[in-house]
C-alpha cells in the first residue's frame, strides 16, 4: 500500500541522531552515541544510538527501537501521531490521492476549518471591548491569552459566517464542524457562537477539534462546547492536554479540574499538569487516555459539584483503568480557579498532594454523615457502606476494606478514644459483617442488574448483530475498511469492545498500515482481543453489500438517536421539577442535547 511508501520516506527524512538529541545530550562514543536514559533514571548512561542502523538501545531497561519508538515513548503519542509529527518535522506531505481514505480527508477538512475559526475569533478578541474587559477582569495575562488561543465570537449571528463565505468555505461544511447551525424552517446557517468567549479544545497535536464557549453576559448556557463531530468526542477530549502533556509525564501525575478556566488559572500559577473535563462526567474513556501519560491522577472537582457525585458513583467503572484515582479536597464554595487566585497555587498545590483515594474519600464522606455513637447513626452507615464497598472491591477484598475502613472511622473520631471507641469500631464491625453476609445474595442480582444497565449487555441483540457485521466487514479488506469509515467514526459502536476494534481499524485505515492481524491482535486489551479473534475465526460468511452495511449503520445511528432522547426526555423532566440550578452541568447538557437533536443528524 501507499501509505507505507509514506512511512518510509518519512523515517528517511527523520535523522535519528537528530530526533533525539532534541530530548537527550548525547555523547559521542566510538561510533555509537550515549546518553542517561531518559526512561529510567540512571546515573552511568547506558542508552545508546546506533546511527548506521538508525537504532537505539538502553541497556539499563531494555528499551529499544527506531526513530518512530523514540518518539511515541518520549512523547506518548500514538503510532499514527507520530508518524504526522515526524512529517510535519521533515515537512513532508502526503499526497491526497496516497492511500488516504474519505474519512481522513474529510477530517483534515474541519480541522483546517476549525483553525480558520481560531484565527477569526482571536482577531476578534483583540479589538473587541467587550472581549478585552472580560478577559482583563478575570485577570488573563496576555501571554495566557496566545498560549491557550483564547478568542471572542461576536454578538452577530453571521460573524464568522461571513468571514467563512469570504474564504470560499462551503457552510454546510462549516455545520458539520459544529461551528453553524441550519435555521429551523428557513434555508441558510447562523452562527453557534455568539457574544462568548471562545476556547479552542485541542487533540494531544495541538490541532484544534472543538470550541467551548463562555458566555460574557448571563446567557444560557454559561457554557455552549461545540457538538460531536468526526473530530472530536467528549467522553475522549480533555482540555488542556496538549499543554500538560509535558509536564504530566515529568511528573508523573495528572491534575483533572472541572472547568476550563481552573485549567488557566493553574497554568497561570505554574502548575502545568492539568486537564479538564469537558461538562461531562470523569469516564473510564478519559483515564484511557491519560493512562498513556501517567498512571496516577488527582480528582480536584468542588466537593459537592453534580461531576464529583457522578465520579463517586463511577468507582467500580474506574477501578479497571489501571490509573490510580485520588481526590483532592477542596475547600467548599471554591473552585481550583476561584482558590488559586485568593489563596496562590502553592495552597492548590498542597491540596493536590494530600489527595487521598477515591474509595476511602468515599466512605470518609459516608461516615462523616452519621453519628457512631448512636445505635441509629451506625445502622446508617452500614447501611449506605455497604453498597460503596461492594462496588468497589470483590467479596475477598471486603474483609481488607473493612478493616480499613474501621480505621477510618477510629481517626474520624479521636475524641471518642479509648474503650468506648474500640467497642464502638468492634459493634460496627460485627454490624457491617452481617450485612455482608445478609445482603450477600441480594447484592450478586444487583450487581447483575447493575450490568445489565450497562451498554454492552443491554445492548439489543440486533444493535450487537449489526456491530458485528459492520467489524467483520471492515477486516474484509482495506479498501472496505476505509469506506466503513468513512461513515461512521468509530465512537459510534455502542459495545465498548467493539468501539476498541473499530478505533484501532480506523486507525490503520488512516495510516495505510497493512492489516496484519497478528500485530494488530497484539495492540488490544484483552477482552477486545479475545472478540477480535472470535471474529477472524467466522470469516467465510457471505460478506455484506454496501446497502446491507448501511442499514446496519443506521441501526447504531438510531440507538445513539434513542440514547440522546431519552436523556434529553430525563433531564427535562428534571428541570421541569425544579431539581436543576442554571449551573449544574447538567444544564447544559440539556441545551446542547436540544440543539443536536433539533438538527438532522446528533453528530455521530
Ligand atoms: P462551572 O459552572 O463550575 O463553571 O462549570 P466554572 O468553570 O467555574 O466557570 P466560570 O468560572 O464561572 O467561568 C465547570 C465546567 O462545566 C462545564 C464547563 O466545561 C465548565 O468549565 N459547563 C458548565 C458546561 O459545559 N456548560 C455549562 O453551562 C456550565
Ligand atoms: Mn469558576
Amino acid at each position: 500500500m501507499a501509505s507505507e511508501e509514506f512511512r518510509e520516506q518519512v523515517r528517511e527524512r527523520s535523522d535519528l541522531l537528530e530526533v533525539i538529541s532534541e530530548h537527550v545530550a548525547l555523547k559521542q562514543a566510538g561510533r555509537h552515541y550515549k546518553a542517561l536514559c531518559p526512561f529510567h533514571s540512571e546515573k552511568t548512561p547506558s542508552f545508546t544510538v546506533n546511527p548506521e542502523a538508525q537504532v537505539w538501545k538502553c541497556w539499563g531497561c531494555g528499551l529499544s527501537g527506531d526513530v518512530f519508538a523514540f518518539v511515541m515513548k518520549i512523547e506518548n503519542l500514538t503510532f499514527p501521531e507520530t508518524l504526522e509529527k515526524l512529517a510535519a518535522r521533515a515537512g513532508i506531505k502526503r499526497a491526497a490521492s496516497e492511500g488516504r481514505d474519505r474519512s481522513n480527508d474529510d477530517r483534515d477538512r474541519l480541522l483546517k476549518l476549525n483553525a480558520m475559526a481560531v484565527q477569526v475569533y482571536r482577531e476578534a478578541a483583540k479589538e473587541n471591548p467587550t472581549a478585552v474587559e472580560y478577559l482583563r477582569e478575570r485577570g488573563l495575562t496576555h501571554d495566557l491569552i496566545e498560549r491557550f488561543q483564547i478568542g471572542y465570537a461576536p454578538p452577530t449571528w453571521d460573524y464568522l459566517i461571513n468571514r467563512l463565505i469570504r474564504r470560499g468555505i462551503d457552510l454546510a461544511e462549516a455545520e458539520r464542524a459544529g461551528l453553524v447551525a441550519a435555521r429551523q424552517g428557513r434555508s441558510g446557517y447562523y452562527d453557534r457562537f455568539r457574544n462568548r468567549i471562545i476556547l479552542p479544545i485541542c487533540d494531544a497535536l495541538n490541532r484544534v477539534v472543538a470550541f467551548g464557549g463562555r458566555a460574557v453576559d448571563d446567557a444560557v448556557p454559561k457554557y455552549l462546547n461545540s457538538p460531536e463531530t468526526p473530530v472530536f468526542s467528549k467522553s475522549r477530549v480533555l482540555y488542556g492536554l496538549n499543554l500538560a502533556r509535558k509536564s504530566v509525564t515529568a511528573q508523573d501525575r495528572v491534575v483533572v479540574v472541572e472547568g476550563y478556566f481552573d485549567v488557566i488559572a493553574a497554568h497561570q500559577a505554574g502548575i502545568e499538569q492539568v486537564v479538564a473535563t469537558l461538562g461531562t462526567a470523569l469516564t473510564p474513556e478519559h483515564l484511557k487516555v491519560l493512562r498513556r501519560y501517567t498512571q496516577n491522577a488527582v480528582l480536584a472537582y468542588d466537593a459537592d459539584s453534580a461531576g464529583m457525585a457522578a465520579a463517586l458513583r463511577s468507582i467500580h467503572l474506574f477501578e479497571e483503568s489501571g490509573v490510580r484515582l485520588k481526590v483532592a479536597r477542596i475547600t467548599e464554595g471554591e473552585d481550583p480557579d476561584s482558590l488559586i487566585r485568593k489563596q496562590g497555587g502553592a495552597a492548590f498545590e498542597r491540596i493536590v498532594e494530600e489527595g487521598v483515594p477515591i474509595v476511602e474519600y468515599r466512605l470518609r464522606a459516608i461516615a462523616r454523615k452519621h453519628d457512631l455513637t448512636t445505635e441509629s447513626g451506625r445502622t446508617g452507615l452500614v447501611r449506605e457502606a455497604i453498597p460503596a464497598l461492594r462496588q468497589v472491591v470483590s467479596d475477598t477484598d471486603q474483609e481488607r476494606y473493612l478493616d480499613r475502613y474501621i480505621q477510618f472511622l477510629l481517626l474520624l473520631n479521636p475524641e471518642r478514644a479509648g474503650e468506648r471507641l474500640t467497642r464502638m469500631a468492634e459493634a460496627i464491625r460485627r454490624e457491617i459483617s452481617q450485612q455482608i453476609q445478609r445482603s450477600s445474595r441480594g447484592a450478586k442480582e444487583s450487581a447483575e442488574s447493575f450490568q445489565n444497565t450497562r451498554m454492552i449487555s443491554s445492548a439489543p441483540s440486533a444493535l450487537a448483530r449489526a456491530e458485528n457485521q459492520l467489524l467483520q466487514s471492515a477486516m474484509e479488506s482495506a479498501e472496505r475498511c476505509q469506506w466503513l469509515f468513512g461513515q461512521i467514526a468509530p465512537e459510534t459502536f455502542v459495545d465498548e469492545r467493539k468501539r476498541a476494534i473499530a478505533d484501532l481499524l480506523w486507525q490503520v485505515a488512516a495510516t495505510g498500515e497493512k492489516l496484519e492481524t497478528q500485530s494488530l491482535a497484539d495492540r488490544l486489551e484483552p477482552e477486545a482481543r479475545q472478540l477480535f479473534i472470535d471474529f477472524l475465526s467466522e470469516t467465510g460468511s457471505v460478506p455484506l453489500t454496501e446497502p446491507e452495511l448501511l442499514d446496519c449503520i443506521e441501526r447504531l445511528r438510531h440507538y445513539w438517536k434513542r440514547h440522546d432522547m431519552k436523556r434529553l426526555q430525563e433531564l427535562r423532566q428534571e428541570i421541569e421539577a425544579g431539581r436543576l440550578s442554571r449551573d449544574d452541568p447538567r444544564f447544559q447538557e440539556y441545551w446542547q442535547l436540544r440543539l443536536e437533536l433539533q438538527g438532522s443528524h446528533t453528530g455521530r
